[in-house]
């Protein structure tokens, strides 16, 4: 008897504190979890690439709603969970880790900047989580592992497609290169071009590096100029590649300056100003383009963000949600291997930037376009398919 008097209180005690706090809220919150498919993305929402993470993010929004207004997958909607890398590595690393880890998504959407997905593929690899690139273009990337996929074209195809514009539109047969040595995309984009240019015929007249970040680029360009170029080639992101544009024409550099898809930014008009008119880059996707689907998209996408025009990066992270629903429904089920076998069997699957068919080295092959900018708007040159 005096046992049982001594126990009870404890054990009173006990599940009061237990069962109204951490059990039970655990068990609401396991119930909750089942209840919704959790995907993560990692963007870059601030920071230096701001515009990437943020047009991405929007795209993968817009899809995401779409899929849980006709009633998600298996029965089941998607619960988004967006983290901010404030465009660093570091923080790349950490929210990957905790999206992985404490949120346990299914898969990972991201990200824009092939330096960053190369630090998140690793992580989703080993924890055999699926992980999707909307836009990463390195080869490199979807290299890491068979858990890493991506929805878009590759830098071989853009670098030969830029190689040949370079020499049949510019009519260029020297040109001056500016790689940002710190973003693993530049220096793959540089020499993707400079094979297929050199073996046209064409030469490298100057070589010069930078690297992301950098404000002034006047010894390079200086050093450029000495090289007679025809035009100059700046494979980067869009902030450089204003400065640089800007930077060039105030050295009396009168020829055209052109990059890929790192150009692509409404901060590129707005930062370069009149020195981006007449400059060119290659893209995924055009707003301009006339196509039904795209149209529908533009529609949407203008209704849901105070009539902004969607990009290439927020037409490729809306693809890259789809892709990733369509597979969860094949597979049957949320578990990462079979999303994985269901994800590598994606073929012709309809979306934004055309169909998305990935092959055995996990890539999507898709057409490109080019870019220019003209009476301070982007404007639509011509579409260049595989
Ligand atoms: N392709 C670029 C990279 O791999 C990112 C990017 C994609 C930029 C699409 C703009 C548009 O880093």
């Amino acid at each position: 008897m005096k046992k049982w008097c001594f126990l009870l209180p404890l054990s009173v005690l006990a599940l009061g504190l237990v069962l109204p706090g951490c059990g039970q809220k655990s068990a609401e919150t396991a119930a909750a979890d089942d209840a919704v498919i959790k995907v993560g993305e990692y963007a870059s929402l601030t920071g230096k690439e701001a515009a990437f993470g943020q047009s991405s993010h929007k795209g993968t929004e817009l899809a995401i709603e779409e899929l849980n207004t006709q009633g998600g997958v298996l029965g089941k909607k998607f619960k988004l969970i967006s983290e901010d890398n404030q465009s660093k590595s570091d923080e790349t690393a950490n929210i990957s880790h905790k999206l992985i880890s404490r949120d346990k998504v299914v898969a990972l959407l991201g990200e824009v900047a092939s330096g960053r997905s190369l630090i998140a593929a690793p992580i989703c690899q080993e924890n055999h989580i699926p992980m999707i690139s909307p836009s990463s273009t390195n080869p490199k990337v979807t290299e890491v592992g068979d858990y890493i996929f991506r929805v878009c074209f590759t830098d071989p195809f853009q670098g030969k497609l830029l190689a040949n514009f370079a020499k049949k539109s510019l009519k260029a047969t020297k040109v001056a290169l500016l790689t940002d040595v710190a973003a693993p995309y530049s220096v793959g984009l540089a020499s993707f071009f400079k094979e297929p240019f050199l073996a046209n015929g064409g030469t490298i007249v100057a070589e010069q590096k930078f690297s992301s970040g950098d404000k002034d680029f006047k010894a390079q360009l200086t050093a450029i100029k000495a090289g007679n170029p025809d035009a100059i080639f700046v494979p980067g992101y869009y902030t450089e590649a204003a400065l640089i544009s800007q930077q060039a024409r105030q050295l009396g550099i009168t020829v055209p300056l052109f990059g890929g898809d790192g150009w692509e930014a409404p901060e590129l008009i707005e930062i370069g100003g009149k020195a981006v008119e007449g400059t060119y880059y290659s893209t995924h996707y055009s707003a301009e383009d006339s196509s039904p689907v795209v149209q529908e998209f533009v529609k949407k996408y203008r209704a849901k963000f105070k009539g902004e025009t969607p990009d290439a990066m927020a037409a490729l992270g809306y693809d890259s949600a789809l892709v990733l629903a369509d597979a969860i429904k094949r597979a049957g089920t949320t578990d990462g291997p079979k999303v994985r076998d269901a994800l590598a069997a994606t073929k012709d699957f309809v979306g934004i930037t055309g169909k998305t068919t990935l092959d055995a080295a996990r890539n999507a092959t898709k057409g490109a376009v080019i870019m220019t900018i003209k009476d301070g708007k982007f404007k639509y040159v011509e579409t260049i398919n595989p």
